[in-house]
């Protein structure tokens, strides 16, 4: 039996009190097997949890294949649930999959702008524009938004819309959200007399500068740049962080401080304030939605499982939020209430010696190899 120190929760699922006692854990081997489907699933963070840019951190591979029986199959229902994104889901699970050394699906990667998929009724045949690192405008085109432009590529069709776009000496690929031959699969429009109908921003901005300026002529001109229309087209975030855990080792400026520059200038240059949405943890439908997914992985988790044909019939105790960023994953799993369990990690943002002051969570450990440790040996004594 390994001993291992953490913040400990003194009373199970009670966010009274938080105390540092040695917690006993036991290897997943040693932990009795369910025979019935688990009763509680994992939301994890990916950056400053799982991954530093590219590199795995806090033993996230070992932690993650526990969650694996020995035949591979999933056997705690897991999802990954981050405020990041800028390729389709599918990319990111095969991606996921060849850094973390686990086969993650699809559907267990949520990421900031996957909820963008819920307003394809309303723009699925309109003009609008994506913007972002990696392909904002595949990941919409996957989603079904079949007139998507990239930012990159909406603003191309504009001479000398970025005044200083000759000083950029990198050259920027454009993307097609229609697949790699632009001119055969977008839909025939005028992008300079097609009026855009929304903006979205799916990823963290590449180039701030033109996407201010550009952005600012969609949006105060209704959607068709130097036309006077003080109609303010939708403008959609994927997410809100003000900072995030990248590979530099001091956090760095997110989609949420891109949000604060954009609407700064937009507010000084337009007679209306700026009007948006952002979705992304802590939003409470990111946690529901979670919620849903957690419960049809939870369907096909154990081999052993009774099948009885109803998803719903053994609701989740407890779902675990496994997070780095108080203001986000703290704030949100505590919004969402139960069955949320929050725990915070030292290896992002958060790097306190105690809990967060403003939003603490039910628990607090090093790494997410503690965070595990601690849920299984939880869950295999309640
Ligand atoms: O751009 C990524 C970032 O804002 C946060 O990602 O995984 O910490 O939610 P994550
Ligand atoms: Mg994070």
């Amino acid at each position: 039996m390994r001993f291992r120190a953490a913040f400990r929760v003194c009373e199970s699922r009670n966010r009274a009190q938080l105390l540092l006692q040695p917690q006993a854990s036991r290897s997943f081997s040693q932990l009795p097997i369910n025979s019935q489907r688990p009763s509680f699933g994992i939301a994890f963070d990916i950056d400053g949890v799982v991954l530093r840019g590219r590199v795995p951190i806090g033993g996230s591979p070992q932690a993650l294949r526990r969650l694996y029986g020995d035949s591979g199959a999933l056997k705690v229902p897991f999802l990954f649930l981050t405020n990041g994104g800028g390729v389709p889901e599918t990319r990111r699970a095969t991606e996921l999959s060849e850094l973390l050394g686990v086969h993650i699906l699809p559907s267990q990667v949520v990421q900031g702008h996957s909820p963008f998929k819920t307003l394809l009724k309303r723009f699925e045949n309109e003009l609008i524009i994506a913007t972002g690192k990696g392909e904002p405008a595949v990941v919409m085109s996957e989603y079904g938004f079949k007139k998507v432009l990239s930012l990159d590529e909406y603003a191309s069709y504009f001479e000398n819309i970025d005044p200083v776009s000759q000083y950029k000496l990198w050259t920027t690929k454009q993307e097609s959200g229609n697949g790699s031959d632009p001119k055969k699969l977008v839909p025939k429009y005028n992008a300079t007399s097609d009026r855009v109908k929304a903006a979205f921003v799916v990823s963290d901005p590449v180039d701030w500068g033109r996407d201010i300026q550009v952005l600012c002529d969609i949006l105060r001109s209704g959607g068709l740049p130097g036309h006077k229309n003080t109609q303010q087209p939708p403008l959609y975030f994927a997410a809100d962080d003000l900072e995030y855990q990248a590979a530099f080792p001091f956090e760095r400026l997110g989609m949420g401080a891109f949000r604060i520059a954009l609407e700064s200038v937009f507010n000084r240059i337009h007679c209306n304030a700026l009007e948006y949405v952002s979705f992304g943890k802590p939003n409470p439908f990111v946690f529901k939605n979670a919620e849903a997914i957690l419960r049809q992985l939870q369907s096909s988790c154990n081999d052993n499982a009774i099948d009885n044909g109803d998803v719903g019939s053994n609701p989740f105790k407890t779902i675990y939020m496994i997070g780095d960023n108080p203001l986000v994953d703290i704030k949100g799993a505590r919004q969402a209430g139960h069955p949320w369990f929050s725990i915070l990690t030292r290896t992002g943002v958060f790097r306190g010696k105690d809990n967060h002051a403003e939003f603490p969570a039910d628990l607090v450990v090093d790494t997410v190899e503690e965070a595990v440790d601690y849920i299984l040996t939880e869950e295999s004594t309640s």
